[in-house]
């Protein structure tokens, strides 16, 4: 651990204090899920539990707040993320995970910014991470087993589909990093 890292137990009596409840709840059944799928995937269960812990730490900021962040964190804001500032809570995150909680682990960071968006060549930490912010049981009542990460990687495009479809029913843009990651996705199905 360095210096300003924070001990897992001092992160979450922190998000406890700080967050609205339902958030916090959110977050914490994200944990258990996530662990749940990293373990019969063979990756570490420490990195994907940091990563959903800290997933949704910024989520409760106002869209100005999220805009000023990422300015101030000199994060390159994209249109869709302009139209819907929202999508920056994953990326600000991110850079508060650093800052503030003192992560350095370059792939829990990752797997937090990407969170929502997803991307192509996505970590396994971070496809864990997608797969159980989605799929945690306050969001989906029920929820299929993942037993290998060639599952784990046909459930992230299971749910990349999903968000395709909602974004084209109501007629909302899709960012371009998720129709990134569903090609990169395809392709690697194919590869299997
Ligand atoms: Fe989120
Ligand atoms: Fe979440």
């Amino acid at each position: 651990m360095t210096s300003n890292e924070m001990a897992v137990e001092d992160i979450e009596e922190r998000l406890r204090a700080d967050l609205p409840r339902d958030l916090y709840e959110h977050i914490a059944r994200t944990r258990v899920r996530a662990v749940e799928i990293a373990i019969p995937c063979d990756v570490d269960p420490e990195k994907c539990g940091l990563a959903a812990l800290l997933h949704d730490c910024c989520r409760h900021f106002s869209d100005p707040w999220l805009l000023n962040l990422a300015v101030e964190f000199c994060i390159v804001v994209s249109d869709v993320e302009r139209d819907k500032p929202v999508l920056l809570h994953g990326p600000v995150g991110a850079e508060m995970a650093r800052r503030n909680f003192g992560v350095t682990d370059e792939e829990v960071l990752d797997a937090i910014r990407y969170h929502t968006t997803g991307r192509a060549g996505m970590s396994i930490v971070g496809q864990v991470v997608y797969l159980a912010d989605k799929t945690e049981p306050g969001k989906q009542a029920i929820v299929s087993k993942v037993r290998s990460r060639s599952e784990l990687r046909s459930a992230v495009l299971g749910q990349v589909d999903g968000l395709v479809l909602r974004c084209v029913k109501n007629a909302h843009p899709i960012h371009p990093l998720s129709i990134e990651m569903r090609n990169w996705l395809l392709e690697a199905r194919a590869e299997d």
